[in-house]
């Protein structure tokens, strides 16, 4: 992926704000940047974007952009704009939510068919979703509701950033219903983003991001 710096250039000598991620086994990815700033483009400023290249195994590459929902430069732009058909940018506009610190955060799943088409990730939801993780963040227990739309193997599960399995929180045959499940982190789990992922058989069909923030003991530990 790359991006412009606040003044809406690219560095095309020193290649800063450019990098390379590959996901975790479950197909996680996370990047921490600054939104870029808009440049011109004939007489429009193009919306703040991210450029990326998106290479699934064993398909070809995909380059394709990120933009930001609220941007008053989409409705003129030549790519933003599009709403149908192959390039349809509608799944690609994100919104992004202040975290209470200034820093923004936004969620891009991303889906690539075998034609290099990138789509929203919604392919599996017929099979089940996880309704809500709350209160999030959370200090203690985390109460996630869940469905499941078809009878099949369950498991919700928990994983770090670096896409360890750091919890079980089910794992058995289910009948299409709505289910809770309760996730009391291990006291040995560090504070963080941690992801709670439904697997339905042998596809992990929805996931959520959660924040963990353990409240520190008055009396130590
Ligand atoms: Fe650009």
């Amino acid at each position: 992926m790359w991006h412009a710096n606040n003044a809406g250039e690219y560095d095309n000598d020193g290649y800063h704000l450019r990098g390379k991620v590959t996901t975790n086994a479950q197909g996680f990815y996370s990047i921490e940047t600054i939104k870029p700033g808009k440049y011109l483009n004939g007489a429009q400023y193009r919306p703040s974007h991210i450029h990326f290249k998106i290479t699934p195994p064993n398909f070809p590459t995909v380059t394709t952009q990120l933009y930001f929902a609220g941007d008053t430069s989409i409705e003129q732009d030549a790519a933003a704009s599009i709403t149908t058909g192959p390039y349809d940018a509608t799944h690609r506009i994100i919104e992004l939510t202040d975290d209470g610190t200034g820093v923004l955060e936004g969620t891009w799943d991303i889906a690539v068919s075998g034609e290099g088409i990138v789509g929203s990730s919604d392919i599996h939801l017929d099979k089940g979703i996880i309704y809500a993780a709350n209160p999030n963040p959370f200090t203690k227990e985390l109460a996630i509701n869940f469905g499941v739309f078809q009878a099949s193997e369950v498991s919700l599960l928990v994983f770090d950033m670096q896409g360890r399995e750091v919890a079980t929180l089910e794992r058995q045959h289910r009948t299409p219903e709505k289910y809770n499940a309760t996730w009391i982190p291990d006291a040995k789990l560090p504070n963080g983003y941690y992801f709670i992922a439904l697997k339905i058989n042998a596809i992990q069909v929805h996931y959520l991001k959660v924040k963990f923030e353990r409240q520190a003991s008055p009396y130590g530990q």
